[in-house]
């Protein structure tokens, strides 16, 4: 399903609630503390997904992570919220790819994260279709609907991406 990542505009805060999904509820949160910067290297960034109509989908959005001191070293752990009824068409699939690729294409990191629910098997497959590769279980880490839950991280690397 074609679709385009632009910044989140005011009017579209009320749709980015994340809900309808028991993965995006985190508990209560203000609408402009989600992540809504477009700038790519924002510690908590965020970018809408839209059809090629231009209806909005949802959202995708990124959290900087850090494997040690040296700036080389941080990489984005990206996530993604679409509406009920934009889901199981591909977009969620293409919107990945496409975050992935922007990353690729104007940052320098080398590695991209992303972390899902172990039993969230759309977001799995969506990511291995983007070639995101799992690599374990990360247990109890994310306090999700009362609980701490596992999730699987899975990771992207520049090489394996095609980008330069
Ligand atoms: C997870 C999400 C982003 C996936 O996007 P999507 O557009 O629905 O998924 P796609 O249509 O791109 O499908 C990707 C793959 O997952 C499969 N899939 C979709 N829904 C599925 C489900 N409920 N169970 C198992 N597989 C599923 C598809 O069949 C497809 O695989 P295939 O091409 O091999 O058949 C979307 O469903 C969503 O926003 N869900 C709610 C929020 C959420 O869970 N976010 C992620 C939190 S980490």
């Amino acid at each position: 399903m074609p679709v385009r990542l632009r910044p989140v505009t005011e009017t579209d805060l009320p749709a980015l609630d994340g809900a309808e999904s028991p993965y995006e509820n985190f508990g209560p949160r203000a609408p402009r503390s989600a992540a809504h910067d477009p700038s790519l290297n924002a510690d908590l960034g965020g970018l809408a997904v839209v059809d090629d109509s231009g209806a909005l989908l949802g959202n995708v959005s990124w959290v900087w992570q850090r494997w040690g001191p040296n700036a080389q070293s941080r990489n984005p752990m990206i996530g993604i919220w679409l509406t009920s009824a934009a889901r199981g068409r591909g977009a969620g699939t293409e919107a990945q790819r496409q975050l992935v690729d922007l990353f690729f294409l104007h940052t320098a990191v080398n590695r991209i994260e992303a972390h899902t629910d172990v039993e969230n098997l759309a977001e799995q497959r969506a990511l291995e279709k983007v070639g995101f590769q799992r690599e374990g279980v990360i247990r109890g880490a994310q306090w999700r609907e009362g609980a701490y839950r596992d999730g699987y991280l899975y990771s992207i690397l520049r090489a394996e991406s095609g980008a330069r």
